[in-house]
């Protein structure tokens, strides 16, 4: 690896079969440098290849010399709904080139908000939402533009668009008095000329603000845009700022600042409206045909003043008009509309600070509009695409795209529970859904992101929060939760907190990245001892001896398993009451598990003393779980379905129990006609749970059910997206009020990848990797790819006259074992094979 001419690291010829996350082992890099850096690789065949690439850093021991700015125009005291929030603010700075040999140029831009970067007129790149939604005072990230080529010699404008955003949000800004609402920027440019020198251009009281035509935006309500007020030139030279105010120095942190980690939220899809129709109630509503997260662009030349309004929803009432399915929407102000006022021009418009989710939009305007006027612009963070699956089965196939556009909607610079409702960081919903995420897209920078802001806030207690990253309504949600809880002190939930382990285990398991274990790992163990402090000092519920009660983690403030379907009505718990109580066996069972991954864990870093803390804390865990839990009859505390899969899913019966337990669990499936009656916590291991007792064909049974609640219940209604809760409609055809965008349940995505197409590994990252599809009924063809971190992992198989035919391809560097139905075994290291029986 170089800098320029200089070798920071020759790593030598070195004979290994490690081909990911080698780490660096040069000398300690600078601040704001290029470097380059190449590989040639031997095979044991002889073959010889090359590849080469480079990088560059932001500030590591550099200083920032720039000066936060903020705008002298004070917040105003917001209202809910479109129109109630602050104006966006124009930021300008002009500055002189007097050089014309520029050999490069650098800037590193943040803001209090969100901003839209722009160079003498143009944007640098489509980046959306930068800075994005971090935990602001102990993680905000700066971006870095190469605008070398954007600069020209004389007069240069750099221009900001900033608006709300995250930071300004009323469900998300900061409670910390430290971070008031305000609009701020922070640039800091670097030009480096052919001729050796350097020149800095910094944000400093020189830059000059006004308002924009963006006269509120905010996340949730959406953006009213007043097309008369633009300031044309606005960000170019020449252009008359002297009406413009002084920006307001102020003295701001530094130390919370990092360089921005993972693909940013881009444009990444297009999509034409299916149809335009008039509703019963003379509405004029436009259909996109598939529910997604974004915004809408519009192309218009109405008269001036002419007020074009856009209502954005996922799902019309039962007769076809306009429905907004947002939970007390009319309290909060959740409204996801956009109005345009025309300037009376040609004119294309993309709201700049919100987002909505929606297959379907509203339109209100005087004046005729054609539907050829709209597009959809799918917004989401822009993570590689790693896969693709096809069956025989084209509801299955819905399936799978379900899931991949409830991924798309709510990977958005956070994993988000939903993009329409909350659009928060639940620590649930990610852990449930982490596995499937990693097979879909390359993830690992973007939750490494967002794992260091559940590091940030954890609280000193070791409690990891429910939303990260908690601010605004959910702090204060928090806070309430402790006040339940009874002691006032932080409190973390079972199935939401051991996200804390799960997640990075996860990623362990998919990609072999230990790197995320490393770096986790206090999180982890403060969480775990969370858990075992929780359990052993206060006294649950149920009334066991304490030998067992201090064992069993079901105390604290619980959530327990979110909608189980039949514990529902209207979208809704039915009881609270019931669904905290599902927490007896969730919570010991959750603990217990993230005290395994955090034993597993110690063991692969080589930590040994808490190694056998753990190993030996988790055996009490599992013993109290035994013996108090499980009763003589195999029953469980409470008799849910979700109960036996936990039980069976995590080897926690013991062997004379086995057969009752899973007797119970066929029960309850039977009794429910083979319908779905697991909620959020127990869904990702019911169909596992299921393979272990030998019952591969209930699990089938389970995901081919087409009655509610089902998963292709889903699809037969003409879902697009992952519902929050499989029972999204009355049986009248009326919406409940949840939200259509909801990837945890698309979990079962994971169970397809390793059963249908029956990719599997016996190492993590795939290094050693089993074959074995189980094949469904009716089902003649199925086509998996995955790129593992080794390469690309295909399976191909077809039934044609009861041949059983498959191709297979194994990446460089790992093994596979295939298994075929026939019972016959094959050993194979890389390549690409066809096996038939
Ligand atoms: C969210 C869920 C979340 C849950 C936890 C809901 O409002 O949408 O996805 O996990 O709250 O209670």
């Amino acid at each position: 690896m170089k800098k320029a001419d200089e070798i920071f690291w020759d790593s030598g010829v070195i004979e290994s079969d490690q081909s990911t996350f080698v780490p660096y082992c040069g000398k300690s890099l600078c601040s704001l440098t290029d470097y380059s850096w190449s590989v040639d690789i031997t095979t044991n065949k002889g073959e010889r290849a090359q590849a080469s690439s480079f990088f560059e850093t932001g500030f590591i021991e550099e200083k920032w010399e720039a000066l936060w700015i903020k705008s002298p125009y004070p917040m105003k005291k917001t209202k809910r709904g479109t129109g109630g929030q602050n104006p966006a603010e124009y930021f300008r700075k002009v500055f002189q080139i007097n050089n014309e040999k520029i050999k490069r140029a650098r800037i590193y831009v943040t803001c209090h908000g969100c901003y839209q970067l722009y160079l003498s007129g143009k944007r640098p790149d489509d980046r959306e939402f930068a800075p994005e939604f971090t935990l602001y005072s102990k993680y905000l990230c700066y971006q870095v533009y190469d605008i070398t080529r954007m600069l020209k010699q004389g007069e240069n404008v750099l221009g900001l668009i900033v608006g709300d955003g995250w930071y300004n949000s009323p469900n998300f800004k900061s409670r910390n008095k430290k971070f008031k609402p305000e609009h701020a920027v922070l640039f800091q440019m670097k030009i480096d000329y052919q001729d050796g020198s350097s020149e800095m251009i910094l944000s400093d009281d020189k830059v000059r603000i006004s308002k924009s035509p963006i006269l509120s935006s905010d996340l949730f309500a959406g953006e009213l845009y007043d097309a008369r007020l633009e300031q044309s030139g606005w960000s170019c030279s020449g252009f008359d700022d002297r009406s413009w105010k002084k920006g307001i120095l102020c003295n701001k942190f530094y130390d919370n600042l990092v360089v921005q980690y993972g693909e940013p939220v881009r444009p990444i899809k297009e999509i034409k409206p299916k149809k335009m129709y008039i509703s019963p109630k003379g509405e004029t509503i436009i259909d996109f045909g598939q529910n997604l997260a974004g915004v809408i662009r519009v192309t218009s030349n109405l008269t001036l003043g002419t007020k074009l309004i856009l209502d954005h929803f996922e799902t019309p009432d039962k007769y076809g008009n306009y429905y907004n399915n947002i939970f007390l929407a009319e309290k909060t102000g959740h409204n996801q509309r956009d109005i345009y006022i025309s300037g009376g021009n040609d004119a294309v418009y993309q709201p700049h600070f919100t987002y909505h989710g929606f297959r379907y939009v509203r339109v209100i305007c005087d004046e005729t509009v054609s539907i050829d006027d709209f597009t959809a612009i799918v917004l989401s963070s822009d993570n590689e695409d790693l896969g693709s699956f096809e069956t025989s089965n084209k509801d299955i196939n819905q399936l799978y795209e379900n899931t991949r556009w409830s991924q798309r909607s709510n990977l958005f610079s956070i994993p988000t529970d939903c993009p329409q409702r909350e659009k928060a960081g639940w620590t649930g919903d990610i852990q449930i859904y982490a596995r499937t995420a990693l097979l879909n897209e390359n993830v690992t920078p973007f939750l490494t992101r967002w794992l260091r802001n559940v590091t940030c806030n954890q609280q000193s207690n070791g409690a990891i929060p429910n939303v990260v990253p908690l601010t605004g309504i959910y702090e204060l949600l928090e806070k309430l939760n402790r006040f339940v809880y009874g002691n006032f002190t932080p409190v973390g939930e079972a199935g939401w907190g051991d996200a804390a382990c799960i997640v990075p285990w996860s990623m362990y398991q998919m990609t072999g990245n230990t790197k995320i274990l490393i770096e986790q790992y206090d999180t982890m163990k403060k969480w775990c001892n969370y858990i075992i402090h929780t359990a052993r000092n206060r006294k649950g519920k149920m009334k066991l001896p304490k030998e067992i009660d201090q064992y069993l983690w079901n105390t604290g403030h619980q959530y327990g398993e979110w909608l189980i379907p039949s514990q529902t009505v209207d979208g809704v718990d039915k009881s609270a009451s019931k669904r905290i109580n599902s927490s007896v066996y969730c919570a010991p069972i959750f603990g217990w598990n993230s005290c395994c991954i955090l034993a597993h864990t110690a063991s692969i870093l080589g930590f040994t003393e808490d190694e056998s803390y753990y190993t030996d804390i988790s055996k009490k865990l599992k013993c109290a779980i035994q013996n108090g839990l499980i009763d003589e009859d195999g029953k469980m505390p409470l008799d849910f379905m979700g109960a036996y899969v936990l039980a069976i899913m995590f080897d926690l019966v013991p062997e004379e129990k086995i057969e009752s337990v899973a007797k119970h669990l066929i029960r309850k499936i039977e009794e429910n006609h083979d319908c779905l009656d697991t909620g959020f916590l127990t869904t990702p291991y019911l169909l596992d749970s299921l393979c272990k007792i030998g019952r591969v064909d209930k699990a089938f049974k389970l995901l081919m059910q087409t009655n509610c609640p089902s998963w292709l219940y889903e699809v037969k209604q003409g879902a697009t997206t992952i519902w929050e809760n499989y029972i999204s409609y009355k049986e009248d055809g009326t919406p409940v009020k949840t939200s259509l965008n909801h990837y945890a349940f698309g979990c079962v995505d994971d169970w397809m990848f390793r059963k249908i197409s029956g990719i599997d590994m016996s190492e993590p990252g795939f290094k050693k990797i089993v074959i074995a599809p189980e094949i469904p009924d009716s089902f003649t063809y199925a086509k998996r790819s995955y790129m593992s971190e080794y390469g690309q992992i295909t399976t191909e198989w077809t039934i044609e006259e009861q041949i059983f035919k498959i191709n297979v391809e194994i990446p460089c560097n790992t093994t596979a074992v295939v298994k075929m139905p026939d019972g016959s075994i094959f050993e194979v290291g890389s390549g690409r094979y066809h096996f038939e029986s």
